[in-house]
């Protein structure tokens, strides 16, 4: 069982991982030795924080070994893709890979021995969006029914966030000016709007009016941030976006939770002050991105 995209598994998978994530953070000692004699690869493209400390100290802490490989220190800089994914499937249980490529994502499943979890590509993120509906269901108790804006720019999170939502029962509203070329994935967009589970808005404040979580992300992904290339595309993204910014004026007089997957750009896409105001659940979200990659990797070892 791999986990490229969130659109290939069921609602009983998602919840699964949701209901199994909780419980282990709840009571993680009857967890702690599930995954011994077991290891995890992380094969990492782009830098990472939370999805690289969930999977390497997750796995530590099921009783398992896990290996870092940076993409850049290894000969998958040099030779044949495909023959490295194989090879590195014979001696690993598990690979969690951050890609550059969607594309990549799926050759290396294609020929892997052992389940393949997107950790991160250009389409979709959906590590991170199970744990964002842990965190929903702790916060209000239910994901069904949950009426969640997404503002930004329509990336790899957003579309994550759709193909969760028609799954599970979330209401997903998009107000995104923007869209990341290599995140267009009409198909996706398309069945989850004929759920009646997705739509897109131009109206932010009456989505923030209506909604019980109001999402943001970063208005430039992480490989093009620091990129010379990319800089006029940055700076026209700031200047247009900027009516889109999550602070305290659009947020005013709503109590919506206030989500975002992290690394955040104080003062782009959401102001410091409301990462820290009460409706924030920026850092509990980020913290259940722990457990949600232990409920995961239980799960799919499980299916195996
Ligand atoms: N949210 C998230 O995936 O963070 P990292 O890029 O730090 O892994
Ligand atoms: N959209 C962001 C997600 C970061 C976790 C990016 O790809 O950089």
């Amino acid at each position: 069982m791999h986990l490229i995209s969130l659109k290939d598994w069921t609602r009983e998978d998602i919840l699964s991982v949701v209901e199994r994530s909780i419980d282990i953070k709840r009571f993680p000692d009857r967890y702690g030795d599930l995954m011994q004699g077991r290891s995890l690869a992380l094969l990492f493209q782009k830098t990472s924080t939370r999805t690289r400390c969930a999977g390497e100290i997750g796995m530590t802490q099921l009783g398992g070994h896990s290996l870092f490989l940076d993409w850049g220190v290894t000969n998958f800089v040099l030779t044949d893709f495909q023959d490295e994914i194989r090879v590195l499937s014979d001696y690993v249980d598990v690979i969690l890979a951050r890609l550059l490529k969607h594309s990549d994502v799926i050759r290396a499943a294609e020929v892997s021995s052992v389940p393949v979890i997107n950790g991160c590509c250009d389409r979709y993120h959906p590590t991170q969006i199970l744990a964002d509906l842990m965190t929903i269901q702790e916060k209000l108790g239910r994901v069904e029914g949950v009426k969640l804006t997404y503002v930004g720019i329509h990336n790899n999170v957003c579309n994550s966030l759709i193909a969760a939502g028609a799954k599970v029962g979330m209401e997903v509203t998009v107000v995104a000016p923007i869209t990341n070329p290599a995140a267009v994935d009409d198909a996706l967009f398309e069945e989850a709007c004929r759920t009646g589970l997705c739509r897109t808005s131009t109206r932010l404040s009456e989505a923030i009016a209506e909604s019980d979580v109001v999402y943001t992300d970063t208005w430039v992904d992480m490989e093009f941030f620091g990129n010379p290339e990319f800089e006029s595309e940055k700076q026209r993204r700031i200047e247009l976006m900027q009516p889109y910014q999550l602070n305290n004026t659009v947020m005013e007089g709503h109590n919506a939770l206030v989500m975002h997957c992290l690394p955040a750009h104080r003062g782009y896409e959401i102001s410091g002050e409301l990462m820290h105001d009460p409706r924030s659940i920026v850092f509990e979200q980020s913290e259940n991105r722990l457990y949600g990659m232990k409920g995961l990797v239980v799960q799919i070892m499980r299916e195996t």
